[in-house]
């Protein structure tokens, strides 16, 4: 097995932050305790613009077309995300997309302009999504779970061909592309051959993929050692192939003056869950993880309470006061962590106050974790 250890950690490079843009109703867990979130753009236009003054370099919107878990009301992925990108500076926004949904050469395209309105700020998440509803009542194939990879990762291959290459053709078995050039191409950016493709994912059949193809692997909430299981998995495929994916991982804040009040946020949350919401989703997330042969992968082992947070973002226990979550946020980096995806019941207070409170502590234990490795932090 390919160690984090020996190939991946990279303390010289301080860890990036990302927010879940709520962009559907009900918040990000499923629970009738009290959540001043909202999934409106006058919302979510101020989020982002407290997002990118307090630190946080990217924002994920999530893509749903129908109701579940809650989430009775859903913006679209791909049009707020552009005009997020219109509302801030500096914040990018990474669009999530569903193959499947999309044939990748309208996407390559849709992207392309959203780069250009935005200075090289567009990116994607290629998810291949659990819920079947979605797919069959919109009378779209409804691929077995491990399929969905196979096309997951042609359609990653065609969308880069099509960002990279003039003259682009290929012959696969869902799709085929005759000589195109995209023009004009993604804006040129520094340290960037094209927008960044993140990819979410837990099962074998993702890890693999997303080793081979992914710019950057989306793990959900874990504890430390699933953490560098899930890692282990990405390098397995990646390593070989001498690529080297970046791993982003879900984190639900709770941050508060002392732990206790903060595990008391917690037991408020789970006392509260909406239950047949949340047995909802468990019914419809057997899709997912559950459906693989190994039985590995995304809420195969979440209990009634991990599914709260619907992506399992408790796991990661970012819960207590800004310094203990500042010292876990570190175990996690040197465990190969690059960037933090970070929840939050009340969005706009407590992503200011996580920006405030618990970003200059990380940057601090980081440069001690750097000076103890004898790498130099480069601050960029
Ligand atoms: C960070 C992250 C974001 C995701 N966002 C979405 C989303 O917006 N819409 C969606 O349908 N699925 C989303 N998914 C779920 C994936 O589509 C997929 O169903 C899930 O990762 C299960 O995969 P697995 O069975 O291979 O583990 C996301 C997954 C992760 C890890």
């Amino acid at each position: 097995m390919n160690s984090p250890t020996q190939h991946q950690v990279d303390l010289s490079t301080p860890l990036k932050f990302a927010y879940w843009v709520p962009n559907v109703s009900g918040g990000l867990v499923v629970s009738t305790i009290e959540q001043r979130t909202d999934w409106s753009f006058d919302y979510n236009r101020e989020l982002a613009r407290i997002a990118e003054r307090s630190g946080f370099e990217y924002a994920l919107t999530q893509t749903r077309y129908a109701a579940s878990y809650g989430a009775d009301k859903q913006h679209e992925a791909t049009s707020f995300s552009l005009a997020l990108l219109a509302a801030t500076e500096k914040l990018k926004v990474i669009a999530a997309v569903h193959p499947g949904m999309w044939h990748p050469g309208v996407l390559a395209k849709f992207v392309i302009t959203a780069d250009h309105l935005s200075n090289g700020r567009a990116a994607v998440n290629i998810v291949s999504g659990w819920l079947k509803a979605e797919f069959v009542n919109f009378g779209l194939p409804w691929l077995v779970h491990d399929e969905r990879y196979v096309r997951t990762e042609e359609f990653i291959r065609v969308l880069r061909g099509l960002w990279t290459e003039k003259g682009f053709s290929h012959t696969g078995k869902y799709y085929n592309i005759a000589d195109f050039t995209l023009q004009p191409a993604p804006v040129a950016v520094a340290g960037r051959p094209h927008p960044e493709i993140f990819f979410g994912g837990n099962s074998t059949a993702a890890q693999a993929t997303a080793g081979r193809v992914a710019d950057w692997y989306f793990s959900n909430g874990k504890d430390l050692d699933g953490f560098s299981e899930n890692i282990s998995g990405v390098l397995a495929a990646a390593v070989p192939l001498g690529r080297r994916p970046r791993f982003g991982l879900n984190g639900f804040v709770i941050a508060r003056d002392t732990e206790k009040e903060a595990r008391e946020t917690l037991r408020e949350i789970v006392a509260k869950a909406h239950k047949p919401a949340v047995e909802g989703f468990r019914d419809a997330v057997q899709e997912a993880g559950p459906a693989t042969k190994d039985g590995k992968g995304m809420w195969t082992d979440s209990s009634f309470e991990d599914l709260i947070q619907y992506n399992d973002g408790f796991k990661t226990q970012l819960i207590g006061t800004p310094e203990q979550i500042a010292t876990r946020i570190v175990e996690y980096k040197k465990r190969g962590v690059n960037l933090l995806l970070t929840c939050y019941l009340h969005f706009q207070e407590e992503l200011a106050t996580f920006g405030r409170d618990i970003l200059p502590i990380v940057r601090e234990l980081e440069a001690d974790a750097a000076r103890q490795a004898d790498v130099e932090l480069v601050v960029a």
